[in-house]
């Protein structure tokens, strides 16, 4: 890269004077401001190239599986220069019972810049930060929290819809296992003029603590509803979710999910532009005679998930 574009790169970065130390939950984008000037800086990272993490060291220390956040992770952090290091429980002294401080305090010691940290268990994160003086975003924490995953989910939509204001948006599926629609509701919550369609089984609702937050913020209507077709010619995007099996106490809570699966004639009855995501990986909920089909943009959000994944990084590494 020449040095102009260096200095321009630069200059970006600084006019946006507001750091970011920790991401821990989507809260901490603070506002639609942030937002911008994140969207702003993927934007010339996907034209331009730039070392700003030259030598550093990023830990991915992920504790549960990941195929698109760890690996998205790491390979943003590659693009700007980063090396990158990846700790999995099973081959790590967790395995030993080491605690998720000694982990981290470890892990710091011996040179680490910045932990990107996966867990199954909600309270781990935090635990993490406390102990943690290096940066430290989470890749995802129990049934609760994905912000860097809310922060992809919302740039797709800034991509392929063009805006965040005046949207209809369905979040359809296991509501109050899922922490990706957690996350990305409250981000939704930051723009004007939003309708938030909360789609599951009664039992399967978004804790009512959240909800009650959407319900009470300004320019935003929450909307519960069971009833998928009801909603399905209304939004600009719906955004579908797996089951998540693995957290649910009794495997037979999400029997009543197969009335929300997303097929052909679902998709065909979306109003014209309007748009399927899903965080992935996806089990019976999404029909594979989907992905052919203009709408589906989910293959286009992981490609943007790393590219605004870098941008975060050049923000608080850069
Ligand atoms: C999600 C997750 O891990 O919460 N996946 C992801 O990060 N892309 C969704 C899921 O596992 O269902």
């Amino acid at each position: 890269m020449d040095t102009s574009t260096q200095r321009t790169f630069r200059d970006m970065l600084s006019d946006s004077p507001r750091t970011l130390k920790n991401v821990l939950r989507a809260q901490d984008f603070r506002d639609r401001g942030f937002l911008a000037e994140l969207f702003a800086i993927a934007g010339w990272l996907e034209k331009n190239q730039t070392n700003c993490m030259q030598g550093k060291k990023l830990v991915l220390l992920f504790n549960e599986p990941s195929t698109r956040t760890r690996l998205s992770f790491a390979f943003a952090g590659e693009r700007l220069g980063a090396n990158i290091h990846a700790v999995v429980r099973s081959d790590s002294s967790q395995e030993k019972g080491e605690s998720i401080e000694d982990t981290v305090r470890t892990i710091v010691a011996i040179g680490a810049d910045g932990i990107v940290l996966r867990h199954p268990n909600e309270d781990a994160v935090w635990r993490a930060a406390l102990v943690c003086p290096v940066p430290i975003i989470n890749g995802g924490s129990g049934k609760e929290h994905h912000p860097t995953q809310a922060l992809l989910d919302v740039y797709t939509i800034f991509r392929e819809v063009g805006t965040l204001d005046n949207l209809n948006i369905a979040l359809v599926g296991d509501l109050a296992f899922g922490r990706t629609t957690n996350s990305l509701a409250y981000l939704l919550s930051k723009f004007s003029g939003v309708t938030i369609y909360l789609v599951s089984p009664e039992h399967l609702r978004m804790k009512g603590e959240l909800v009650y937050y959407l319900s009470t913020a300004q320019g935003v209507t929450v909307k519960e509803t069971s009833d998928l077709e009801s909603v399905i010619h209304k939004v600009h995007v719906v955004y579908q979710t797996r089951a998540q099996k693995e957290r649910a106490p009794d495997p037979t809570m999400h029997a009543q999910l197969s009335q929300y699966m997303i097929d052909r004639r679902m998709v065909e009855r979306m109003k014209p532009g309007a748009i399927v995501l899903h965080p992935l990986p996806r089990n019976e909920e999404l029909s594979r005679e989907v992905d052919d089909m203009p709408q589906a943009k989910y293959i286009d959000q992981m490609r943007y998930g790393e590219l605004i994944r870098r941008a975060l990084l050049a923000k608080i590494f850069g």
